[in-house]
């Protein structure tokens, strides 16, 4: 069985909508930080004696949408290398599943990397950031570590991502604020679909995305945290404005969000730089300098208790290890 290890990692630009559903080409360019606290670790076996994949994550088979999902991909595996196997899957993620912490991510990112070597493939990370994005969109940057890029493109050869930086070492920090890690009620897949279609603010989410890539690649030269954090903040902000705009409209937010959200402004106010970004669930991720950690772990602490709180560093790329 060959195992490979992916880090989850969390959009400073968002991803928010696709232009081609099947193959996972986004309508925006990207850019994240990988986290080293949040990862999948996978392994995969193509074997003659099995009559239909087996897959298990975290100790249970899994059923319904989620195994499609994982079968469709190792269909497209099956079809790169010529294997008419089937595959018996183990998974074990260190991310609270669904709840807006990406675990689609570094989930496909790790089945890419241990499936596609399985198959007998030798993919360069390129090859394989364009795989992952077929299992999952954000799964295409979580191949690397860092601050990566994902570049659109126009088709399956020019849709894939690359390192900004790879060994991030000028401070910034994430801390994750779990407020409710639960499955999420509407999955990114729709809820980007229902942007797409039928927000008004959707043509101007294009724009806005062409322009904060220009600057947070700027902000990311200066190693300047207090721009990356503004200009992820009002990124994340105006990502929801279109699950809000939307038709039916919703949010992801719940009321410890807003909480959440009031808190880090406070916390601005009285002169401590942090930042806010929320993806598709109720969860805030906090963008800080590490020197600021203690008096934000104090402050949030007192309302959202230590234990909710996850401290990570910039993680590392994709990598097979030996369990
Ligand atoms: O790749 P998906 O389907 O999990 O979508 C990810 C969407 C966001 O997390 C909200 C934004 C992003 O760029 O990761």
């Amino acid at each position: 069985m060959i195992t490979a290890r992916a880090h989850t990692n969390i959009a400073l630009v968002k991803y928010w909508g696709k232009k081609d559903q099947k193959l996972i080409i986004p309508q925006t360019d990207s850019l994240s930080l990988t986290l080293n606290e949040f990862y999948a670790d996978t392994g995969v076996e193509f074997r003659d004696d099995l009559t239909a994949d087996d897959i298990e994550i975290d100790g249970q088979p899994i059923t319904g949408r989620s195994a499609k999902k994982v079968k469709d991909f190792l269909d497209i595996i099956r079809q790169i290398s010529g294997s008419h196997n089937y595959a018996k899957v183990v998974s074990t993620n260190h991310v609270p599943i669904s709840a807006g912490l990406a675990s689609s991510a570094s989930a496909f990112a790790a089945l890419a990397t241990a499936a596609s070597k399985a198959a007998g493939l030798n993919l360069d990370r390129r090859s394989l950031s364009r795989l992952a994005r077929r299992g999952s969109g954000s799964a295409t940057r979580s191949i690397y570590g860092g601050l990566v890029e994902w570049h659109r493109g126009t088709d399956d050869q020019s849709s894939f991502a690359e390192p900004i930086m790879e060994k991030v070492d000028f401070g910034i920090e994430m801390m994750a604020i779990l407020i409710n890690t639960t499955k999420k009620k509407i999955s990114s897949r729709q809820g980007m679909q229902s942007s797409v279609e039928s927000s008004p603010y959707y043509p101007a989410w294009r724009k806005v995305v062409a322009q904060d890539m220009v600057a947070m690649k700027k902000a990311i030269s200066d190693k300047n945290i207090d721009q990356i954090g503004h200009i992820a903040e009002e990124n994340a902000l105006r990502m929801h404005a279109l699950t809000l705009s939307a038709d039916p409209g919703y949010t992801y937010f719940n009321g410890d969000t807003i909480r959440a959200i009031q808190a880090i402004n406070d916390l601005r106010s009285h002169g401590v730089s942090c930042y806010y970004t929320m993806d598709a669930g109720p969860n805030v991720k906090v963008i800080y300098n590490q020197k600021d950690r203690e008096k934000i772990v104090q402050y949030l602490g007192n309302l959202f208790s230590k234990q909710r709180l996850i401290i990570s560093q910039p993680g590392p790329g994709v990598k097979i290890i030996d369990k």
